[in-house]
């Protein structure tokens, strides 16, 4: 089967493609390289020993998904991840992600009905939730208002794929990431933040190599048991296995009804500062950290109810905070190798 993986030179869908190979499945990637290299497509190939396809496409014009698809006549399922994702910076360029994050899923979506592709894995996102009001939040806690323009195209494209499979006949699977951290543990592929980096992890790993002088911890007077924000965080590596279950699961016409929905994360809170002290552990490094002010629409805390995944996809992350931080740590020492 060959499985088209949107975003595939990206952190989560180079970790898919990966997986995806390994078990067995031909894939091309489309990607549009404005958030990662086309080198990725190398070191995917230098793990599996088989090179993916790949073409840069942008796929929030029309035309180049159009002839994209109409080469390719031979797919038999897509894998969405490609989309803007830094929250920070939806909030500055709104516009640029509501056409960039809609109309890429929009243009998959035609494409796919126009070709008789029935099958589709999207990434969505546990931003969906915003602050939830019980924890470990489910598939069915109400969504809420989102908190970043970023927040928003994902309810919005989870929105699009339910109002459109029962007219085009798309069976999908939604996966809510919770926050993905970590890297293969060849070190050949992981997060590569082009510049300034949003999330947590490469600031801690680009602090403790020296790239950084010095990481702000936002917010200390949260209500958790350190004052600092609780995340639910997930080896990618973990998150990548659940995608090709999800692909088998639809291919298996295992799926009760044409769209559903399931949280991938570990079901398990960390605090900012317990990700730092397995860190620690893990690097032998005291990271130079202080902590400041809240950043703008972060919530407090969020971790998974995970049970669906694990009882209905038989899926469940294995690997754990300290699994995470060594990997994610390891990668950075092979970034600074390259340079
Ligand atoms: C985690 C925690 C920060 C940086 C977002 C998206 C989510 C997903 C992951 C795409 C928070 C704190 C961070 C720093 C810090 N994105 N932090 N100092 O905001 O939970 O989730 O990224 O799929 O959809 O919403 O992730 O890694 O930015 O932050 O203290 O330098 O680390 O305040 O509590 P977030 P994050």
């Amino acid at each position: 089967m060959k499985i088209l993986v949107t975003g595939g030179t990206g952190y989560i869908g180079s970790h898919t493609v990966v997986e995806l190979q390994q078990s067995g499945y031909e894939v091309i990637i489309i990607d549009n390289l404005s958030n990662s290299s086309v080198e990725v497509v190398d070191q995917i190939a230098k793990i599996t020993g088989t090179r993916p396809g790949f073409e840069k496409t942008d796929l929030s014009n029309a035309d180049e998904t159009a002839s994209f698809f109409r080469k390719h006549g031979d797919i038999s399922a897509v894998i969405h991840f490609a989309a803007f994702k830094a929250v920070g910076e939806s909030v500055l360029e709104p516009l640029k992600y509501y056409s960039n994050n809609i109309m890429s899923l929009v243009h998959i979506l035609t494409a796919m009905q126009k070709h008789g592709i029935l099958h589709l894995v999207f990434s969505s996102s546990c931003t969906v939730y915003g602050q939830p009001d019980v924890l470990p939040v489910t598939e069915d806690a109400p969504v809420k208002e989102a908190l970043s323009p970023y927040g928003y195209t994902k309810q919005v494209c989870e929105r699009i794929i339910q109002d459109t499979s029962p007219v085009s006949g798309t069976q999908a699977i939604m996966l809510r990431y919770f926050n993905p951290i970590g890297a293969h543990d060849s070190a050949l592929i992981g997060e590569l933040p082009l510049g300034v980096p949003n999330n947590l992890m490469p600031y801690i790993t680009q602090t403790a190599v020296g790239k950084r002088k010095c990481m702000d911890v936002f917010g200390g007077d949260y209500n958790t048991p350190d004052g600092t924000a609780i995340r639910d965080y997930i080896h990618v590596v973990d998150l990548a296995k659940a995608h090709v279950i999800a692909l088998r699961y639809l291919s298996g016409q295992k799926n009760k009804e044409a769209v559903e929905i399931f949280n991938l994360g570990t079901g398990k809170g960390y605090s900012v500062l317990e990700v730092i002290r397995s860190f620690e552990k893990m690097s032998g490094i005291s990271l130079r950290y202080q902590i400041t002010r809240r950043r703008p629409g972060d919530i407090e805390k969020v971790w998974a109810d995970t049970s669906l995944a694990n009882n209905v996809l038989n899926w469940k992350a294995e690997r754990d905070m300290d699994d995470m931080t060594s990997s994610a740590w390891k990668w950075e020492l092979e970034l600074k190798k390259n340079i």
